[in-house]
C-alpha cells in the first residue's frame, strides 16, 4: 500500500509505477533527506508538535537507517516512488505509530526543494575545491614562465608576442569568476524551504528557524508558493558549470591546437595521452578533447532544466522530478573533468623553443615598430602605413622585419635609427607593455602573486 494510498480504491498500474519513480535517480540524496528529517523531527519535538521521547526515537531510528543504508544494507523499492518515501515507509516499518508523525507539517513538495538544495550545496562546496586546485596548478605554471614567448593570436593569426604566464593567466581569471559566480549561487540556494508545506504553507507552529540553523541555511525562503515551485536554482547552478565548461573547452581546444605537429607548443605526458589502434605514430590529447566534448553535455543539461521549467504554472507540478537527472549529470560531468584536466596541465611539457621560433614569424613585432615610429614623431595612422608596406617587402623577400639591414629600414623611413633592433626585439615588445593587465614580466608576476593572496584568503 502507497503512504498516500487513502483515497485510492485500487493500486497503481505497474507501468505507472516505473514511470513515476525516481528512486533510480533520487536516490542519491538519501542522506540529505535523512539528515533533513532528522532536523524536522527534532524541531517538531522541541516546538510540543509530537513528543520528545518520540522525536528522540525517530532521530535515532533515522540515524539507524542512514548507517544501513552506507553499510549497503538497504535496497530501496521501486513501488514506494522516491528517497522521501522510501525512508519514510522504512522507518515507520521500524517504529511503526511513532515513524508516522515524522510528517507532520511537511509536504514532499517542501522535503524535495529542501534535499536538493542541500545536495547541489555539498557539491558546488567540492567542485570549487577542484576548482581551487585547478587555479593553483595555473599559477605555479604561470610562474616559471613569465619568460616564455609566444605569439599571442587574434583570429587564430599570429598577434602580437605575449608570454604563456600571461597567456595562463588569462585562464586563472576566468575560472576565478567561475568560483565567484559558484559561490554567489550557493548562497541565493541556501535557503530553507522547509515550512512551506505542499504550496500553502502549514499551521502547525513550525520554527523554521530552528531548523535553518540546525541544517546550515543562511535564511528562510519567504514565499511558500515560491520555495517549493523553483528550480531556479538548479539552472543558475548548470549555467555556472556550463560557463566553466565553456572555459574548459577553450583551453581544451588551445592545447590540442598546441599539441599538434604544426604548432608544437606543448607536449602531453604519455599518462595524459592515448595512442592509435591503427597508426602506431599517433599520440592523442583524448582527455583535452573528451573535455571540450562534455562541455556540450552539460550545455545540454541547462536546457533540458530551462525548458522542463517553461510555463510551469504554479507551485509543484510533477515534471519538476526531472529537474534531478539533468542537474546530476551536469554536476557529475565537471567532477569527473576538472581533477583530470587539472593533472593533464600540470604535467605538459613546453617546447619553448617552438614557441619563441612562432613569435618570431608573423611580424609580431609589426605594432611595435609603429609605435617605434610614433615615438620618433611620426603620426600613428602614417606610421601604420609605413610599416604595412614594410611588411608587404618582408613576405616578398622572405625575411622578419628585424632581419632588415640598416639601409632596408632607411628606404621605408629615414626616421629609423640603429635602435630599433632593440626596441623591435621580442623581449622589448613584451616588457614594455607593463600597464596593469599586460604581459611583461614583472606584472605577471604581481598577478601571480595577488593570485596567490587570493587563493590562500579562500582556505
Ligand atoms: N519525487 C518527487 C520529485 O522529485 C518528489 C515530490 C513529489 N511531490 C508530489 N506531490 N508528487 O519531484
Amino acid at each position: 500500500m502507497k503512504l498516500w494510498g487513502g483515497r485510492f480504491e485500487k493500486g497503481t498500474d505497474k507501468l505507472v509505477d516505473d514511470f513515476n519513480s525516481s528512486i533510480r535517480f533520487d536516490c542519491r540524496m538519501y542522506r540529505q533527506d535523512i539528515l533533513g528529517s532528522i532536523a524536522h523531527s527534532n524541531m517538531l519535538g522541541k516546538c510540543g508538535i509530537i513528543s520528545i521521547e518520540e522525536s528522540t526515537l525517530i532521530q535515532n531510528t533515522l540515524r539507524d537507517i542512514l548507517k544501513d543504508i552506507e553499510d549497503g544494507k538497504i535496497e530501496f523499492e521501486v513501488d514506494a516512488e522516491d528517497i522521501h518515501m522510501n525512508v519514510e515507509k522504512i522507518l515507520i516499518s521500524r517504529i511503526g505509530d511513532t515513524g508516522k508523525k515524522l510528517h507532520t507539517g511537511r509536504s514532499r513538495n517542501d522535503q524535495v526543494a529542501l534535499d536538493i538544495r542541500m545536495y547541489l550545496r555539498d557539491e558546488i562546496t567540492a567542485i570549487s575545491r577542484m576548482l581551487i586546485a585547478l587555479k593553483k596548478n595555473i599559477l605555479k605554471i604561470s610562474e616559471e614562465n613569465t619568460a616564455t614567448i609566444l605569439p599571442g593570436y587574434t583570429h587564430l593569426q599570429r598577434a602580437q608576442p605575449i608570454t604563456f604566464a600571461h597567456h595562463m593567466m588569462a585562464y586563472f581569471e576566468m575560472f576565478r569568476r567561475d568560483y565567484s559566480r559558484l559561490s554567489d549561487c550557493y548562497s541565493r540556494m541556501n535557503m530553507l524551504p522547509l515550512g512551506s508545506g505542499a504550496l500553502a504553507g502549514t499551521t502547525y507552529p513550525l520554527d523554521r528557524h530552528m531548523v535553518a540553523a540546525e541544517l546550515g541555511f543562511s535564511d528562510v525562503t519567504r514565499n511558500s508558493l515560491d520555495a517549493v515551485s523553483d528550480r531556479d536554482f538548479a539552472i543558475e547552478l548548470a549555467s555556472c558549470l556550463s560557463i566553466l565548461m565553456m572555459h574548459v573547452s577553450r583551453l581544451s581546444e588551445e592545447i590540442i591546437l598546441w599539441s599538434s605537429h604544426e604548432f608544437g607548443f606543448v607536449e602531453l605526458d604519455d599518462a595524459y595521452s592515448t595512442g592509435s589502434s591503427i597508426m602506431p605514430q599517433k599520440k592523442n590529447p583524448d582527455v583535452a578533447e573528451l573535455a571540450r566534448g562534455k562541455t556540450g553535455r552539460v550545455y545540454g543539461s541547462l536546457m533540458t532544466l530551462l525548458t522542463v521549467m517553461k510555463s510551469l504554472p504554479l507551485a509543484y507540478n510533477k515534471d519538476m522530478q526531472e529537474d534531478k537527472e539533468a542537474i546530476f549529470d551536469a554536476v557529475d560531468t565537471v567532477k569527473m573533468c576538472l581533477p583530470v584536466f587539472s593533472s593533464m596541465l600540470a604535467t605538459m611539457k613546453l617546447r619553448k623553443a617552438n614557441m619563441y621560433k612562432a613569435a618570431q614569424g608573423g611580424f609580431t613585432n609589426a605594432t611595435d615598430i609603429a609605435d617605434y615610429l610614433v615615438k620618433k614623431g611620426i603620426p600613428f595612422r602614417s606610421a601604420h602605413e609605413i610599416i604595412g608596406k614594410m611588411v608587404l617587402y618582408c613576405i616578398d623577400k622572405n625575411k622578419a622585419i628585424d632581419e632588415m639591414t640598416m639601409e632596408e629600414f632607411k628606404s621605408f623611413s629615414d626616421k629609423i635609427q640603429e635602435d630599433v633592433y632593440t626596441e623591435i626585439s621580442l623581449e622589448k615588445c613584451v616588457s614594455g607593455r607593463s600597464l596593469p593587465g599586460g604581459p611583461a614580466a614583472e606584472t605577471v608576476l604581481k598577478a601571480v602573486q595577488e593570485g596567490r593572496e587570493y587563493l590562500a584568503s579562500l582556505e
